[in-house]
């Protein structure tokens, strides 16, 4: 099963990676970081979408698990009165922007530091039990002030050190996005690039990432890693789902950040862990921007579940020409969710034009049924 090999491959390659990188970089980075972030937050995406599916009553409790900027969790805390809100997220910067807006509602926003598979130990200890929760909403990927950031590493279009954890300086013996292309086999990098990136060339690309490292050619930075891909790449003009110019690198970009940060397992996890802490009735909101995100969201409601890992490929692909008794068809098929709305929700054209990282958006609200 993909999920499993993916799981798998993450502990697999994480697991010979060195420590490196010192606290004095993650501090000076730190202090960089607060000084951008006051200056740059993230623009929320489908925030009427959000409302309007969550519908926020008097004294509900809801979990944003992907706190950012607070874009989201301001507007439902605005909407109701005595709303209370676990606001999590796994950046150390995300958690200050929370912990600003718990003194702004005391009471009501409690800031909590880590990671989707961290949440369970984290509501322990705020004595969350699970059935509890009104709402929880995802919005995936990365915030402004992760994308802004040249430090951070995660975007082609500012030179900064090849980073890319959203842990940032709380995790410092996490390996970077320079680390995995200094350690990982031929093997394991087109396998990256292959199932995180969907990129056709992956052979031709973890070859020349191989070649890099025997020619000591330094792969340090976000624009030393985007001149390799485009250099191998040369002749392939690429354009987004908008046709605008696309770097050949993008999908690269996205491979590694998918891995360092393990995102596809976290959501996974994320929506396990909504499940057991949703009430009956209880929604659940996911903003998804790529298609690996989306998929995993869509096995989960259609029950596409195996040892508690989502099933990135259809079940009519699955076990083909096998057949099974109707026991164990209602078995694998059965879902405690439901969709709120009948075809997946895309952001409007006004609310592309003015905020152009709305674009890849999809919007699924669920309700937990069983
Ligand atoms: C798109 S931003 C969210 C923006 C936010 N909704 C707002 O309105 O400002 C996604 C955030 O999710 C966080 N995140 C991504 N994966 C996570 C995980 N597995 N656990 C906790 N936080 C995560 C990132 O650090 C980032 O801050």
């Amino acid at each position: 099963m993909l999920q499993n090999m993916m799981i798998e491959m993450n502990q697999l390659v994480l697991n010979k990676l060195p420590l490196k990188l010192s606290v004095r970089y993650f501090t000076q980075v730190a202090e960089k970081l607060s000084e951008k972030v006051s200056t740059r937050p993230h623009t929320p995406v489908m925030v009427n979408e959000v409302i309007k599916y969550l519908k926020p009553s008097a004294g509900e409790t809801f979990v944003d698990m992907t706190f950012g900027a607070g874009g989201h969790s301001t507007r439902i805390i605005e909407s109701a009165p005595n709303i209370k809100i676990y606001a999590l997220d796994r950046d150390p910067v995300a958690y200050s922007y929370a912990q600003a807006m718990a003194e702004k509602y005391p009471g009501q926003v409690i800031p909590l530091l880590g990671r989707f598979s961290e949440l369970p130990s984290l509501l322990k200890e705020q004595r969350v039990l699970p059935n509890s929760i009104d709402g929880f909403i995802f919005d995936f990927g990365c915030s402004s002030m992760q994308f802004d950031v040249a430090e951070r590493g995660f975007a082609l279009s500012k030179d900064g050190p090849l980073d890319m954890r959203m842990d940032g300086f709380r995790c410092p013996d996490e390996p970077t996005a320079a680390d995995v292309l200094e350690r990982c086999t031929e093997q394991d990098l087109a396998r990256i690039i292959k199932y995180y990136g969907e990129e056709r060339q992956y052979k031709k690309i973890a070859r020349a990432l191989i070649e890099a490292r025997y020619m000591f050619q330094s792969l340090k930075t976000t624009r030393e890693l985007a001149r390799l891909v485009e250099s191998v790449l040369d002749k392939d003009f690429r354009t987004d789902r908008l046709g605008r110019f696309a770097h050949s690198a993008t999908k690269v970009f996205q491979a590694l950040r998918i891995f360092v940060n393990n995102e596809l397992n976290e959501i996974n996890y994320g929506i396990l862990i909504a499940e057991k802490y949703l009430k009956i009735n209880g929604r659940l909101i996911t903003i998804s921007f790529h298609s690996l995100e989306d998929t995993v969201v869509k096995r989960h409601l259609s029950g596409n579940i195996t040892d508690n890992a989502a099933n990135i490929s259809s079940m009519r692909f699955q076990n083909y020409g096998k057949i099974f008794s109707h026991g164990q068809v209602v078995d694998m098929t059965e879902s405690p969710w439901t969709m709120l709305h009948k075809h997946v929700i895309l952001p409007s054209d006004e609310e592309i034009d003015e905020n152009p990282r709305s674009r890849s958006a999809k919007f699924r609200a669920i309700a937990k049924v069983k």
